[in-house]
């Protein structure tokens, strides 16, 4: 019997603990505020975006949505991060990802400023994370799969981890935060161009799967008794669902649970995590703003 991790639950612990820190910066005069910066009418883009929106609401956070056309030019992108940089009520930045093919978008990261910039994603913070500054900001997807580990008891330290997929976003920094002094895992990243997959996969005590692919991880990847992450949120065609599509994961869920000593569930698993972790690093980039 494998053990469902909630992330649901999780993350209402984490935002609990935000909002009595939310409290605390409140009496001192100072509300967190974050700008999530939305370029393009992604369909999936305008759900994060909303949905990041709201919580900051819920949670009495001041927030700003700036929504710029598809046909936005760099320079503009530009101009509201600038605008956004100066703004004192703003403690946080986020640039929804992917833009419109023609932003730069590593130059739009560069450009937020690392004090504000919750996502993690500028070369300053992406340092302070392989360095083990805990003044930098770690990428919310990743700090909110090491809080599921955690939460769930799962030991990292000793643990073969293996981490599918080597994005900016997600596989990179969680191979650092697994083999940091706080996971101390022995880390292995696995990509699209790794021979024998299976093989290497079928050796982790824990498969963080972050490869963008539905059902990528079947059955005969996982060995019995693995803790299995899985960070994919991927809309497959279903005409019988009630939007056309179904959410699944990267891991085909109902083959690969049994084998599991724990695994987080697609909806409800890592997807709040990220939310949570947003408000928590915006939270803390108001904290870090007046001490
Ligand atoms: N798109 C998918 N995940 C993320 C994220 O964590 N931050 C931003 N800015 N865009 C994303």
């Amino acid at each position: 019997m494998s053990k469902i991790i909630d992330g649901k639950t999780v993350a209402a612990k984490v935002l609990d603990e935000c909002s009595q820190e939310i409290e605390t910066l409140k009496n001192r005069g100072i509300t967190p505020g974050l700008a999530v910066v939305l370029v393009g009418d992604d369909p999936a883009s305008k759900v994060y975006v909303g949905s990041k929106v709201r919580k900051c609401a819920e949670l009495g956070l001041h927030s700003r949505k700036i929504e710029l056309p598809a046909d936005a030019s760099q320079e503009e992108v530009l101009a509201v991060v600038e605008e956004l940089n100066e703004d004192a009520a703003i403690h946080g930045i986020l640039v929804q990802s992917p833009p419109p093919p023609h932003i730069d978008e590593e130059a739009i990261v560069r450009a937020i400023d690392p004090a504000k910039d919750v996502d993690g994603f500028h070369p300053e913070n992406v340092a302070k994370l392989a360095l083990e500054d805990a003044s930098g900001f770690v990428p919310c997807t990743p700090a909110g799969c090491m809080r599921l580990l955690k939460e769930a008891g799962v030991e990292t330290s000793g643990a073969q981890a293996v981490v599918i997929g080597r994005s900016m976003i997600v596989g990179k920094p969680m191979a650092l935060l697994l083999m940091s002094k706080e996971g101390n895992a022995t880390v292995t990243v696995a990509h699209s161009r790794t021979k024998d997959l299976a093989e290497v996969s079928r050796r982790a005590d824990i498969i963080v799967a972050a490869i963008g692919r539905p059902e990528f991880v079947t059955a005969d990847m996982v060995k019995d008794g693995a803790t299995v992450i899985d960070v994919g949120i991927n809309r497959v065609e279903d005409a019988s669902a009630k939007r056309g599509y179904r959410l699944v994961g990267d891991v085909a869920y109902d083959e690969v649970a049994p084998k599991c000593a724990a695994i987080t569930p697609v909806p409800g698993g890592v997807g709040p995590m990220t939310i949570a972790m947003l408000i928590a690093n915006t939270v803390k980039a108001a904290r870090q703003s007046v001490s």
